[in-house]
């Protein structure tokens, strides 16, 4: 359980890591070489160790040391990845492609539904159907082999029906290895597909387009070992963003790329935030003692990120004016509003639509974090309410933040980790509590 005490203003520097969704399907990209690959600015999270132990699974060798990753795949042992393990990460279906390419067949367990909708992968069957490979679905596992006994799937032009960027990724991932040229129609613009293709390119990949809607990939016979750093995580830095306006503190994020940011960043000004470049890879939050309401409508990139949704919403409730979050990627991302509420949020949903009234202050109170991203949500919640807020059920923001409690104890904010039920604590042991996160004394008077 995660204890905050609210209302401590944040100052300095923080700096952010590599991003998630581009480190897990990387990792399951350096199954298409048969060489060893270096991965550096990896992110320490439950997620990539989950896939750590999925390419395991498969016989790959992986050793850690700090952010960097050696993964050797030269002998992939077997092409059937274990349900024990998809099951715990959904991004795990990744190695369907590249198994594909580089073995001819693949079994992958369907990853099933998660918190935040169904998630279907009919897309990325649909997409290697195209490229010569033979899919059955049978007891829930996809089995998957290239067509006709052949070793390689052929190019294909693709047509995806919307840009999902898991169905580009397994696909482009699946098409350099192919014999002949493979089009991906409305694929997804993701800044992690860009590092993926950026990846697989690195690896002597030939592929052009990533970052637009139509990427070409010409297949190659194989791809080479590769030493590559993953790009920063955006919706980390969103999130920092949104934790130095909330708090009306003027922090400073290093290691960004600002340009991937630039949604999140219209809708902090917008606000009447500020968002300054102090260097190409640095932004300066400069906050505001009062901000507007606005409305915000999630979209594939370039449009305002889905993951970024749940954390605004926590600036939207202490916002002037009422604002509306149209939420149209993901059909249950909404499970945050119960939680917000209980803090005090005035909040109304109707299907995928949330309406939020402004109001002048949260209270700290018992949570639940019911995903990754909603977790998020209800710490930027509760360092700007009044009072103590806990919040249970931290696995999921193991799952994909890295430290995120410990960068935000180092500017400033006063939050720990506690064993125990999220009964509020007495408010002598607060005001104790407090003081000696603040003076470095040991904690007494916790549950
Ligand atoms: N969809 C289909 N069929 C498919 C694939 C997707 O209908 O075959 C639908 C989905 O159900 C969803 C929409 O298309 O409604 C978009 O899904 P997309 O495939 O783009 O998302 P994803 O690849 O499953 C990744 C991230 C998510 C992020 C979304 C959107 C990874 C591991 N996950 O998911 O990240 O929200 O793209 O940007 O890359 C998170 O980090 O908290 C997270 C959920």
């Amino acid at each position: 359980m995660l204890r905050i005490w609210g209302k401590q203003p944040l100052h300095g520097q923080v700096k952010i890591s590599g991003a998630k969704n581009s480190a897990l399907v990387v990792m399951a990209g350096t199954l298409l070489c048969s060489d060893d690959c270096l991965l550096r600015n990896v992110p320490s999270l439950v997620d990539v160790a989950r896939m750590g132990d999925i390419l395991s699974a498969l016989g790959v060798k992986i050793q850690r040391q700090g952010d960097t990753l050696a993964i050797d795949a030269s002998h992939i042992g077997q092409s059937e990845a274990p349900y024990e393990l998809v099951s715990q990460l959904r991004a795990s279906f990744f190695v369907i492609g590249p198994l594909l390419a580089r073995l001819g067949s693949a079994r992958v367990p369907l990853p099933g539904g998660c918190a935040i909708g169904a998630r279907p992968v009919d897309l990325h069957v649909r997409g290697l159907q195209a490229m010569g490979a033979d899919v059955q679905i049978e007891h829930g596992t996809v089995f998957a082999s290239v067509r006709g006994g052949k070793q390689r799937l052929q190019g294909a032009r693709i047509y995806l029906d919307c840009p999902s960027v898991g169905a580009t990724e397994t696909l482009m991932m699946a098409a350099t290895l192919a014999e002949g040229e493979t089009i991906l129609e409305n694929a997804a613009q993701e800044p992690e597909v860009v590092d993926l293709a950026n990846f697989c390119r690195a690896m002597g990949a030939q592929i052009r387009g990533a970052g637009t809607n139509t990427i070409v990939i010409s297949g190659v016979p194989r791809l080479h070992s590769t030493d590559y750093s993953i790009i920063p995580d955006r919706i980390e830095a969103g999130t920092f963003l949104v934790a130095g306006a909330i708090t009306h503190s003027e922090i400073s994020l290093l290691s960004v790329v600002p340009n991937h940011l630039n949604a999140v960043v219209a809708k902090l000004r917008a606000m009447g935030a500020d968002v300054v470049a102090d260097a190409p890879d640095q932004l300066r939050l400069i906050p505001n003692r009062q901000y507007r309401a606005t409305d915000i409508k999630t979209l594939p990139f370039p449009g305002f990120p889905t993951d970024m949704q749940a954390p605004f919403m926590s600036l939207l409730t202490l916002s002037e004016g009422n604002s509306v979050i149209s939420e149209t990627v993901f059909e249950n991302r909404m499970r945050h509003v119960a939680e917000l509420s209980r803090m005090g949020a005035d909040i109304t949903v109707k299907s995928n639509l949330a309406i939020i009234r402004g109001v002048p202050t949260l209270s700290g109170a018992p949570v639940v974090a019911t995903d990754l991203r909603a977790s998020a949500a209800l710490i930027l919640a509760g360092l700007a309410a009044d009072g103590v807020t806990t919040i249970q059920e931290l696995q999921h923001l193991d799952r994909g933040y890295d430290n995120l409690e410990g960068k935000l104890q180092g500017l400033g904010a006063k939050l720990m980790r506690v064993a125990g039920e999220a009964t509020a604590p007495e408010p002598n042991a607060v005001e104790a509590a407090v003081s000696a996160v603040t003076s470095g004394a040991p904690l007494t008077g916790l549950p």
